[in-house]
């Protein structure tokens, strides 16, 4: 680095009108990756930010868990708001985009310029200058350092790794005369904040949530007892932090499943267990989701397995409900029908290359926001389908530790995903519907595999 010079987003001269374009097209959502992306895309010569390969490949340094990639090559084609003469706050009522935000968020999210310049809120932007640091040791033990970098020496910690260990699905279709199986594996919700907070002591300890749910993976998130605990007994302010290899190891996962429907509509649903979530949460949630799919719960037998692996919890988007919904959307002709108790409906199909998406989630709020977490759900959609997964070792203990290892889809592998919002419904109750959004996505990406029995269907 001797004699170069850095810009970071705060020394970019045209960083609010990225800002605004980026939070005007939808391109951010809980905001941790768009700074990065911003200065990027600044860096690009504009005929470069025209020419969709270019910003594809230009995104491969990134990741953006949220977006799903489309409202971000939107907004880099645009460009800077400042220098297009506009300004993306005007008309748009903030209070509104952040009830849709939070309805498909499922926590509390809000939406705004300012979420686009990585201040969303995040549990460790937002802790004391003098609060310690603590971190996880190898052994499981939490250790606590001066300084990020004390806590790291003192936690001894090593780098995570990706590894080429062979997938695995934990649980098997039995044998049986079926029209339709699945199995599936272990997933990485892959939130791009790793879990924080931090405590002061005698305090209430900052929420593990920032701007955005992690799709229900940190709802029960240990950092939040942990900071209390260790600020009350250190007396200082305490921000307990997970690092990425924490996350994949100890952070829950959707269970892992496998399915079989009968020529009656009948079938076999096997849920992988692992860790201390209650086994009938799953069963709960299988019923629900068995009857929500249409199927009759008494031709189905629905069994819990317990299994070597990281912990599995029905709060993750969807989990079970999501795949029961792909599979009977599956035993009818496209294009693939999902619709929610409440009424929310999605309706997908490819139409060549492109994935499109009928969605019915009456009142928008927000037209953009409502798109972005459609696209953002299709794209985790496609991902599992296609290509996510994480390797576990001989006792069940994960061994792709990157995230780049868990086979989210890359810009440049995502198809391009157009959400249709159904004007007709405009004006109605609004209603969360990127659950739908999710499940019909399932089903569409599964259906361009000819309903390969495995997922993801593209790596073994
Ligand atoms: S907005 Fe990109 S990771 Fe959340």
């Amino acid at each position: 680095m001797a004699g170069r010079r850095v810009t970071t987003f705060e020394g970019l001269d045209d960083a609010d009108g990225w800002a605004d374009v980026m939070s005007a097209t939808g391109a951010s959502q809980c905001g941790f990756c768009t700074p990065g992306i911003i200065v990027r895309a600044a860096s690009l010569a504009l005929e470069r930010r025209r020419d969709a390969a270019a910003v594809d490949r230009m995104l491969l340094a990134h990741l953006c868990r949220c977006t799903g990639w489309q409202p971000i090559r939107e907004a880099i084609v645009a460009g800077p708001w400042t220098s297009n003469g506009g300004h993306a706050g005007v008309g748009r009522d903030d209070d509104a985009a952040s009830v849709r935000a939070e309805m498909e968020g499922g926590v509390g999210q809000h939406v705004s310029v300012a979420v686009a310049t990585g201040a969303g809120g995040f549990s460790d932007d937002l802790a004391p200058d003098d609060a310690l640091v603590a971190l996880l040791a190898a052994d499981g033990e939490w250790v606590v350092g001066d300084s990020l970098d004390d806590a790291r020496q003192r936690s001894g910690k090593v780098q995570g790794r990706r590894s080429t260990t062979a997938l695995s699905w934990p649980v098997d279709v039995p044998a049986g005369s079926w029209v339709r199986t699945l199995e599936t594996t272990w997933v990485e919700p892959g939130y791009l904040e790793p879990d924080a907070s931090w405590c002061a002591p005698g305090g209430e300890p900052s929420p593990a949530l920032g701007n955005g749910g992690a799709f229900g993976a940190k709802v029960a998130s240990e950092v939040t007892s942990v900071a209390r605990r260790l600020a009350d007994e250190h007396g200082r302010p305490v921000r307990a932090l997970y690092t990425r290899e924490d996350v994949v190891r100890r952070g829950p996962k959707r269970p892992p499943l496998a399915i079989a429907v009968d020529a009656d509509g009948g079938g076999v649903l096997r849920i992988a267990h692992s860790g201390d979530e209650d086994p009938a949460r799953s069963v709960d949630v299988a019923r629900q989701g068995l009857e929500l799919a249409g199927f009759t719960l008494a031709s189905w037998h629905v069994e819990v397995v317990d299994v070597a692996g990281p912990p599995t919890s029905v709060a993750l988007r969807a989990s079970i409900v999501g795949e029961l919904l792909a599979v009977a959307a599956s035993l009818d002709t496209a294009p693939d029908v999902v619709a929610l108790t409440s009424g929310a409906r999605a309706v997908a199909e490819f139409d060549g290359d492109e994935l499109v998406i009928h969605v019915h989630a009456g009142d928008p709020l927000d037209a953009t926001v409502l798109r972005s977490y459609c696209t953002g759900a299709a794209h985790a959609a496609l991902g599992m389908v296609r290509s996510e997964a994480v390797a576990l070792d001989d006792i069940g203990r994960p061994v792709d530790l990157t995230i780049r290892s868990f086979g989210i889809l890359r810009a440049q592998d995502t198809p391009a995903i157009r959400i249709e919002i159904a004007d007709a419904d405009r004006g109605g109750e609004p209603l969360a519907v990127s659950d739908a959004v999710f499940a019909a996505a399932l089903a569409a990406a599964w259906r361009s595999t000819s309903f390969a029995p495995r997922w993801p269907a593209h790596r073994r």
